[in-house]
C-alpha cells in the first residue's frame, strides 16, 4: 500500500488510553523526569505487567516543557500508527509542536492537537500523568 492510498483511507475511531491496546493500569511507571530532557519527546514502551515477553508495549511520548512533562501514546490520529517507529526518526520542534514521519500531520506540544496534515481538528491521546517528589513519572489516578 503506498502512501496515496493511506491518505484516502478513513481516520481510526477515537479512543481513551484507556481503551488502547497494551494500556497499562493508572500508577504505571513511566520514567523519571531526568530522563527526559528540557524539550525533549522522547519515546517510551511500558509493559502492563512483568511478563512483558508474552506482551506487545504500550507506546508512549514523554514531552517535557520546563518543570512540566506530559505523556501522548504513540499513535497518529490520521492512521494509527506510531509518529514514528525509533526515536532518532521522531520529529518535533522543542516546546512548540511534534510531527508524524508517515504522512506529516503536525501536533501542537501544549495539547496534543493537530493544526496540520491529515487529521486537522483530531489530536493525540492524552495519558494524565504525575511526578512525585523523587521525580518519578506515572499516570495518574482517574480524575
Ligand atoms: S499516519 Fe498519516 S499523518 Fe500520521
Amino acid at each position: 500500500m503506498n502512501d496515496a492510498s493511506h491518505a484516502n483511507m478513513p481516520s481510526p475511531a477515537p479512543a481513551t488510553w484507556q481503551t488502547l491496546a497494551h494500556a497499562p493500569l493508572p500508577g504505571a511507571l513511566l520514567g523519571h523526569e531526568d530522563d527526559v530532557q528540557d524539550g525533549q519527546a522522547l519515546m517510551r514502551e511500558i509493559f502492563a505487567n512483568a511478563d512483558s515477553a508474552q506482551q506487545q508495549p504500550f507506546k508512549i511520548l514523554l514531552l517535557r516543557s520546563g518543570t512540566a512533562i506530559k505523556a501522548y501514546a504513540n499513535r497518529c490520529a490520521h492512521f494509527g500508527v506510531p509518529l514514528a517507529a525509533k526515536q532518532e526518526q521522531l520529529i518535533f520542534q522543542p516546546h512548540t509542536s511534534i510531527t508524524c514521519n508517515v504522512h506529516y500531520a503536525r501536533y501542537r506540544w501544549s495539547d496534543g492537537v493537530c493544526d496540520r496534515g491529515e487529521c486537522s481538528g483530531e489530536a493525540l491521546i492524552t495519558i494524565p500523568v504525575q511526578v512525585d517528589a523523587q521525580g518519578y513519572i506515572r499516570i495518574a489516578d482517574a480524575a
